[in-house]
């Protein structure tokens, strides 16, 4: 049988601010579906590519530096670190977690600058900013509070009304704007920008892209994208008046950076380029980028659809001929973007300041792993907003992964332990039950794939987990351990039967559950990792070092499928892949909402 080709797979995930530590509802929204998403197209043969990285720059960051007293570069340096540590324990697969703080990523954004104004799309203008004369500087948006236009609210900030989610063109729409610094009062003075011009790229290509075949797309995010494209976009800055960030490459802008929200997703792009570098094939990154069937998804939460879906393929549509000889190749455009709704805190909205939530590596130090990836997938805010509960968390964890899956994989092994000295048995003749049982689980490898492969991880757990079910009720309707005296061979057929499930099953939830599903691999004896290694790894640059979490990916091709555990082979001594967790637990977890974090 001919082999398909391996597809080129782009898994990009939003790039999270290094001014807060991850929670819960960031990685059930982007970090975790993408890397099951990575791991499935892995474990297929398929060549993928999984980069992100810290978003170092904008008022994000440098108001974060403020509150804590620290530079903005300690700032960005000490999150970053942490959420190298997190993905590296938490099994969320980089093949490269950069920053966009990074020699390279400056560079390859001023390329796209350059093209951009190359290519007509960038226009001057001179605008009215707030400028605080107390400060002696103008304030970015983020810095000015005021009443909004729309809805009255009296905390509004410059660029988004909370209340009412208007955006703001400028801060200069709100009523009574004043500084968040020291509320003095704020004045309009002149200054110039650069504006991407987004109406001239949607009639040239923007709006064409986003009515071409879209099927797969979400409904909320094409809807979305169509509506905002359609409804008429106007020209957006792309400079601002600050320090912190990345030089615009034009004389006489000497006191502005490129616009964060322009740069960073530039990163998608600059991040696959660093890889290609530390794998030692600068050209790489086209195979991603430039060839035509490769497939680029992005993994983000709602609050980024706009981001996504309008703006980031209009900077690539309007910087055709970047890195090319051809001047109207344009690199590709988003194929997917899966963004996901919002996941809550026992009913409430996730809040760093009120310490509502669930702060993934601080959890990490109580709980595997696999529990923490199996509760948010299964929880996943695919369609609509999900709730974290820690009563769910462990009523979950003790019904599905301790009674189902693990009691299951646990039952088996140790049988053939008990009855066979842990030697595969030998089947004799398998029955039509048992022939059916191995065609269920088989059926899974499609079933699940497509699960996987449309972003439905909610349903790929289920179907998993329904097969996991099936063998469970197959060794009921079997009862090994009934026969183990009378019918020896039915106790050894019944225990290979279902282990040849198990064989299957395991793969199926790999994505998912990455670390107990390689504890199954060995267990039943098979070797050769299932997934390659995460590693936290400097790199220096020209007149910059920088710590990046990096994948060593052995080629896991083939994998996707169901290895016969031939009978006689001896396995290793069964161990649990999962623990039963208290109802305390979820008491003890809930105490520690809304009260300070100690220090
Ligand atoms: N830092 C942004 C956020 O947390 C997301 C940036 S996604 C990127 O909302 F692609 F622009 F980097
Ligand atoms: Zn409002």
């Amino acid at each position: 049988m001919n082999k398909p080709q391996p597809e080129n797979v782009l898994v990009c995930i939003a790039w999270p601010y290094a001014n807060s530590d991850i929670h819960q509802g960031n990685v059930t929204g982007s970090h975790l579906p993408g890397d099951i998403y990575a791991r499935y197209h892995r474990l297929r043969g398929n060549r993928v590519v999984m980069v992100s990285g810290s978003d170092s720059h904008g008022t994000p960051v440098t108001v974060k530096a403020e509150e804590i007293g620290r530079s903005t570069l300690e700032t960005y340096e000490q999150y970053h670190a942490r959420f190298l540590e997190l993905f590296r324990r938490l099994g969320i697969s980089y093949d490269l977690f950069t920053s966009t703080h990074t020699e390279n990523h400056f560079r390859v954004s001023q390329d796209m600058f350059r093209q951009l104004l190359a290519n007509g799309y960038l226009y001057r203008k001179v605008t009215p900013q707030m400028y605080s004369p107390e400060a002696g500087q103008f304030l970015p948006d983020r810095y000015v509070e005021g009443t909004c236009p729309n809805c009255g609210y009296t905390g509004a900030r410059g660029d988004q009304c909370d209340n009412c989610n208007t955006l703001f063109e400028s801060a200069a729409e709100l009523v009574n704007p004043r500084s968040k610094r020291d509320n003095t009062s704020l004045v309009l003075r002149d200054t110039e920008h650069f504006f991407l011009d987004l109406p001239a790229i949607a009639a040239d290509s923007l709006a064409e892209w986003i009515h071409d075949d879209k099927e797969h797309w979400r409904p909320q995010v094409i809807n979305f994208a169509r509506g905002f494209i359609d409804g008429g976009l106007i020209g957006r800055a792309v400079t601002r008046d600050m320090d912190w960030g990345i030089p615009v490459p034009v004389e006489g802008f000497d006191n502005k950076v490129l616009y964060v929200w322009y740069e960073a997703v530039i990163g998608y792009l600059s991040a696959t380029i660093e890889w290609a570098q530390h794998e030692g094939d600068e050209d790489l990154w086209r195979d991603w980028w430039q060839n035509p069937d490769a497939r680029t998804l992005y993994f983000i939460g709602k609050d980024n659809t706009p981001f996504h879906t309008v703006f980031w393929p209009a900077q690539l549509l309007g910087a055709r001929g970047l890195y090319s000889d051809n001047p109207h190749a344009t690199l590709n455009l988003p194929f997917d973007v899966p963004a996901n709704e919002f996941m809550n805190m026992e009913g409430q909205k996730i809040s760093g300041s009120r310490n509502w939530g669930v702060w993934m590596l601080d959890a990490l130090d109580r709980f595997d792993p696999d529990p923490l990836r199996y509760y948010l997938t299964a929880n996943m805010p695919e369609a609509r907003d999900s709730d974290w509960t820690w009563g769910g968390f462990v009523e979950r964890n003790n019904n599905e992964l301790v009674a189902n899956w693990g009691n299951l994989v646990n039952r088996v092994l140790s049988m053939i332990r008990r009855y066979f000295g842990g030697v595969v048995p030998e089947p004799g003749e398998l029955t039509d039950a048992d022939r059916a049982l191995l065609a269920a689980v088989d059926e899974g490898f499609t079933t699940v794939a497509a699960h996987y492969d449309g972003c439905k991880f909610r349903a790929a757990v289920q179907e998993a987990l329904r097969l996991s079910t099936l063998v469970n009720q197959y060794l009921e309707e079997t009862g090994p351990w009934a026969t183990a005296k009378t019918d020896p061979q039915a106790t050894g057929r019944a225990l290979y039967v279902a282990l040849q499930a198990i064989s299957g099953l395991h793969v199926l939830w790999a994505p998912v559950l990455p670390f107990t599903s390689q504890t199954v691999r060995e267990l039943l004896g098979e070797d050769g990792p299932l997934f390659g290694e995460l590693a936290v790894r400097e790199f220096n640059e020209a007149t910059r070092s920088h710590l990046a979490l990096t994948y060593d990916g052995a080629m896991a091709a083939g994998r996707w499928e169901r290895a016969i555990i031939p009978a006689g082979r001896q396995l290793p001594a069964p161990r649990p892949l999962f623990t039963k967790l208290e109802t305390a637990v979820a008491e003890e977890e809930r105490g520690r909402l809304g009260q300070k974090p100690e220090n």
